[in-house]
């Protein structure tokens, strides 16, 4: 036999080759992660005059509506792509009436940034659950559940009044049914034609907001989300939503969290052609953190890891705590 033939014949896939060196690895990466893709949710309070640290989120805190632009700072040198706003207000009553105020932190908020001009997306979160004493997502009735019909029109007036003070997209969290068609026609109708809306649409009722809740201090009193929020076994379901939600006019959709439901993201990535974000949420977050501190995982590689898991199920956009962190990490690469 020829030396030819006899090395053919034990030829097999040497899938080491291309990753032999960085720079191998770099040039056949499939999903590349940018900062241009990422989000930060920023917390503004009220109540605050200087910022407060959020126990359950390290290295994140509640800013003072004033402080707002250092926050647009950082995120502007960092080259992320936007801000996702989140509001305290200053009081709660039964039917989040403070989400609609004018003047309340995130309009306040919104109007500061929009003097600015720093190349970020600003996102304006849209739910009752901050502004309700009760924490659920939208008004009760006398049984204690949650009115769809009746948050409707309150989740519409919210959403104006973030459009009118300057969020480039208006993202409802909520979960009612109706919701995007409903403030869709609410920003048309007052001729905020432009404002987009990238709603929540495939949000389960997830055990991984726990940190969030602290953060924004919107725990539900009494009972929980399931009876709007989606149940965790459920992705075809997820995908009506989403088409629902398209539908109803949504420029882009959410899944939420991300990490549980990469099924979903794919999945929703395939079906529709619209941008598809995906939102790491707080627990995804504060896992990786709390066993990072007990050095139990590289903070940096599984942050990372997670994020490009993320992109490479199908997600165009990411919401993460770990925007600024990653924007950093990406550049020093
Ligand atoms: C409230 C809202 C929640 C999150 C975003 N908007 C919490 C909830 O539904 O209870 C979670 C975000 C996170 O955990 O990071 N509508
Ligand atoms: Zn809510």
């Amino acid at each position: 036999m020829s030396v030819i033939a006899e090395r053919r014949e034990t030829v097999f896939r040497r899938g080491r080759r291309l990753r032999r060196s960085p720079a191998l690895r770099r040039l056949f990466q499939e999903t590349r992660l940018s900062a241009a893709s990422l989000i930060l949710p920023v917390f503004v309070d009220a109540r605050l005059r200087e910022p407060e640290p959020i126990a359950s989120l390290p290295g994140h805190m509640r800013w003072p509506v004033s402080l707002i632009g250092s926050v647009a700072d950082r995120a502007a040198a960092a080259g992320i792509g936007g801000l996702l706003l989140f509001g305290l207000p200053a009081d709660k009553d039964d039917r989040g009436e403070a989400a609609l105020d004018p003047l309340g932190p995130v309009p306040t908020a919104l109007r500061a940034l929009r003097e600015r001009d720093d190349g970020l997306v600003i996102v304006a979160d849209v739910c009752l659950c901050e502004y309700t004493a009760h924490g659920h997502c939208g008004v009760l009735r006398a049984d204690g559940s949650v009115d769809n019909d009746e948050t409707l029109p309150l989740l519409a007036e919210a959403a104006v009044a973030y459009a009118r003070a300057g969020a480039d997209v208006v993202a409802p969290s909520d979960m009612m049914d109706g919701r995007v068609a409903t403030i869709r026609a609410a920003l048309d109708g007052t001729g905020l034609t432009e404002t987009a809306v990238l709603s929540y649409a495939a949000k389960f009722a997830s055990a991984y907001y726990g940190p969030f809740r602290e953060a924004a201090d919107c725990a539900p009193s009494f009972g929980d989300r399931t009876t709007y929020q989606m149940d965790p076994p459920n992705s075809r379901e997820a995908l009506a939503e989403l088409a629902a939600d398209v539908a109803e006019g949504a420029d882009a959709v959410m899944v939420k969290p991300a990490g549980p439901y990469l099924d979903v993201l794919t999945r929703a990535r395939e079906k529709l052609d619209v941008p598809i974000a995906a939102y790491q949420v707080s627990g995804e977050y504060a896992a990786i953190a709390a066993a990072a501190d007990r050095g139990w995982m590289d903070r940096r590689r599984a942050a990372l890891e997670s994020l490009v898991g993320i992109a490479r199920a199908g997600a165009d956009v990411i919401v993460t705590y770990f925007a600024l962190d990653a924007a950093a990490w990406l550049a020093d690469r």
